[in-house]
């Protein structure tokens, strides 16, 4: 990349990845049955990034962690890649790591091995055992005394006669073996009573199928002038729009410095706007299920399922590409190509009036800017995706495609916690609970957040027809005010306003359009409501602390809970006209349908933020109409 275009928040190249590694070998004489979890970016302070002029001298920092997974320990620092050193470095006794490559491969090994996992298989008339697929599942802390201080996944398996079978199809049922990773041994087998495999292979490509239907006609998208985008190293410029992107194997895609350029200023709306954290619990209460609530960026990470994109199949029209680079678990530098997607698509109308009966017609057409990768967390796959509005919305949208999480079930028989997708299968009730967290800096790095609700007004003399309707506002002034759920009959939303005002003396602002907000529907005070707090509200405001960067804390990955957001606001500390972190969970509770199964079609769900008095007024007038050039 130009000179000019390097910026300190640049995700770590390959070069410095290995840089980083190799720095943290050098100077701590690990041993090699050690393991980099994670090699990514230190961000620079805000002030650094904010103060920082093109061809400002650097100091690039790496965040490692690593483990052992024999000597029980976990570690992490900071390393200077320019200063070759590392600048801090700290041991993390209690805490697990989250799941690596090499955890999954040898929990299917071992559980392999396993003498009473085979007989376990065998007794459900599967002689074969290549034909077995095993998925190490996270065992979240349901205070099991032997689990406690031992590394463990609960492994389920599934017959898989052909490579092209969907091995979710054929849940072995009531077959979990639980591995401790340290000892590389099976610690403990649940082996209840047969269930019968189901017979359907669940198969969806196309040489199963069959001939596709031959009615549907090309789409092309022309653009025959090419983007309106412009790629300035990590940088995208797109109509006013200004924001840098980066990408790491945790949180996936990430947004930064996100502002709007008016008045030949870019005005600050984002610092960061990252994905924070996923539960994803299931209702099912069986031997075999009960454990079940990933959190999948904090006990694996989503960016390092990210898929490499194809031209025409995920993405359409002009697209540009870019790679990610990640660690694997040697701390060597991975990288996946056309993993995160940018282009434009046009968004249906934008505004419109006709003069009614006799004046003119003004129309314009909408349009968005498309950020986004899709990433595959085991059975499922998410679409994150970010857009930009010509006027001035932002939205964020999950799609949520892939398999669904299986159980097999005797034909007939009861599912108080879950629906039969395909004879003899059924799938557990569950929810897909994300927490976004947005650095906000409207207009400044001091924001104040409000609730705005729209309420009928009190009956009375002053609501003589009984119609009137109010806003009620209320501004949340300290953590333990600003833990919130939405209220659809109230029209909920947070409005994240400025220090500064419009032409009308009203405080500049964004709002928070909540749109899919279901909460943990597991008891407050239970192991998966303990460690997913977050979870039990819609939206917490924090003030901003620089490692306070997800919902369910640093290490979820076996913790019993209370990390992350409940842990950080217990010192109620002041939001008020404060630099402020705004953290929604949004997500969808999902009763699966047989529509879902053997591929499920993509589900939906996100949110919006829009501007609040942050323009004068419609800032999108001076979009030019458009004619079609043809038409059948
Ligand atoms: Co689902």
């Amino acid at each position: 990349m130009p000179e000019s275009f390097v910026h300190p928040l640049d995700p770590l190249t390959a070069d410095e990845i290995a840089a980083a590694r190799d720095i943290v070998r050098r100077d701590l004489d690990l041993p090699s049955t050690t393991r980099f979890v994670t090699v990514r970016l230190q961000e620079p302070p805000k002030d650094v990034v904010r103060g920082f002029s093109s061809g400002d001298p650097i100091e690039r920092q790496a965040f490692v962690a690593v483990m052992d997974r024999a000597a029980k320990t976990l570690h992490d620092g900071v390393v200077s890649i320019s200063g070759d050193a590392i600048v801090a470095w700290h041991e993390r006794p209690e805490l697990q790591a989250p799941l690596i490559m090499d955890d999954i491969l040898v929990a299917q090994r071992v559980v392999r091995e396993d003498s009473g996992w085979q007989a376990a298989v065998r007794r459900r008339g599967i002689d074969d055992l290549d034909l077995v697929h095993v998925d190490p599942w996270m065992v979240g802390n349901f205070g099991d005394a032997e689990e406690q201080g031992r590394r463990v996944v609960a492994s389920l398996s599934y017959l898989r006669e052909n490579p092209a079978d969907n091995p979710y199809a054929r849940p072995i049922e009531g077959v979990v073996a639980y591995v401790d990773l340290g000892e590389e041994r099976v610690m403990r087998l649940v082996d209840t009573e047969p269930v019968p495999i189901p017979q359907d292979p669940g198969r969806y490509d196309a040489e199963w199928v069959g001939a596709p239907r031959e009615d549907l006609r090309p789409i092309e998208v022309v653009q025959p002038d090419g983007p309106s985008f412009e790629v300035r190293g990590n940088e995208i410029r797109w109509q006013r729009w200004r924001f840098r992107f980066s990408f790491n194997g945790r949180e996936g895609l990430v947004l930064h410095t996100l502002g709007y350029e008016d008045g030949g200023q870019v005005r600050p709306i984002l610092y960061r706007a990252s994905l924070s954290e996923m539960i994803v619990p299931y209702g099912d209460i069986s031997p075999s299920h009960f454990f079940q609530h990933a959190f999948d960026l904090g006990d694996f990470g989503v960016g390092r399922g990210v898929n490499s994109l194809r031209l025409g199949c995920d993405c359409l029209g002009e697209i540009r590409y870019f790679d990610a680079v990640m660690n694997d678990d040697d701390g060597n530098p991975m990288t996946v190509e056309n993993a995160i997607c940018l282009h434009e698509e046009d968004a249906s109308i934008l505004w419109k009036h006709w003069e009614f009966p006799d004046g003119g017609t003004e129309s314009r057409r909408s349009r968005r800017l498309v950020i986004s990768s899709i990433c595959t967390n085991l059975n499922y796959e998410y679409g994150y995706y970010w857009y930009l509005y010509l006027d001035g919305t932002i939205e964020y949208e999950v799609k949520l495609t892939g398999i669904l999480q299986t159980a097999a079930a005797a034909p007939g028989s009861d599912l108080p916690h879950a629906t039969w997708v395909a004879p003899g299968l059924s799938a557990p009730h569950h929810q897909h609970l994300f927490n976004v967290r947005l650095d906000t800096e409207v207009d400044g790095p001091e924001n104040t957040v409000s609730e705005v609700d729209l309420v009928a007004a009190p009956p009375g003399p002053d609501n003589p027809y009984g119609s009137a309707m109010t806003t009620r506002v209320t501004p949340l002034r300290r953590e333990s005010e600003a833990r919130r759920r939405t209220d659809p009959s109230a029209a909920r939303t947070w409005v994240i306003s400025s220090e500064s005002e419009n032409r009308l003396g009203q405080p500049t602002a964004y709002r928070l359009v909540p749109s899919y907000t279901p909460v943990l529907l597991a008891a407050p005070d239970s192991a998966v409501g303990r460690r997913g707090t977050f979870a039990q509200y819609n939206l917490w405001t924090t003030a901003f602390s620089e490692d306070e960067r997800h919902a369910g804390g640093e290490y979820p990955n076996q913790h019993p809970g209370g990390a992350g957001l409940p842990e950080w606001t217990a010192a109620d500390r002041p939001i008020e006209s404060a630099d402020v972190v705004v953290w929604h969970t949004f997500g969808v509770s999902h009763v699966a349908r047989p529509e879902d199964w053997p591929v499920m079609p993509v589900e939906h769900v996100g949110f919006m933020l829009k501007p609040w008095g942050f323009f004068e007024r419609n800032p999108a007038l001076d979009v030019p109409a458009t004619e079609a050039r043809h038409c059948h």
